[in-house]
């Protein structure tokens, strides 16, 4: 049969091409990277201001409550209190503060917002 092996040939590629479109597709519908939890709490940690009373490392205010090893001196509950309310956390906790009456305004954050700054903070173990 003349031809036939022209036709075979052309509907191989023409399956290659298909095939290739098809693997695109499905390439297409992956998720986007997940940032992880710990990025996206540093990078609220920054945008709330946070540093503007606290220093991370070489980075915030010079005479700032420093954060460095707040996750070594601190609980996971301890700094989820703390963030939803700073002003009864501190009158709960006399000894933690001092005595002090809380200087650190509410920031109003979400309950997400809260999970994941808290996520950053607990890494920090100077
Ligand atoms: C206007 C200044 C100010 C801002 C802004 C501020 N803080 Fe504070 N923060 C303080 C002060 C002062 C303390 C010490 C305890 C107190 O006065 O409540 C404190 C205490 C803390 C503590 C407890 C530290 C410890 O040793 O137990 C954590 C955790 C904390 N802040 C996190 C944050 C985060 C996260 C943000 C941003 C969302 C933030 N702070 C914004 C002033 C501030």
């Amino acid at each position: 049969m003349p031809g036939f092996k022209t036709k075979t040939f052309v509907l191989f590629l023409a399956l290659l091409v298909a095939w290739h479109e098809l693997d695109k597709r499905a390439c297409a519908k992956e998720k986007p990277p997940q940032r992880s939890r710990t990025v996206q709490g540093k990078s609220l940690f920054i945008a709330n201001g946070c540093l503007d009373c606290h220093t991370v490392g070489k980075k915030g205010c010079e005479e700032g409550v420093q954060l460095d090893d707040v996750g070594k001196r601190r609980t996971r509950e301890f700094l989820k209190e703390h963030l939803r309310d700073p002003e009864s956390h501190v009158k709960k906790n006399k000894d933690a503060f001092h005595g002090d009456p809380s200087l650190m305004p509410n920031p109003n954050l979400s309950e997400k917002e809260v999970q994941l700054i808290v996520d950053y903070l607990v890494t920090l173990k100077r």
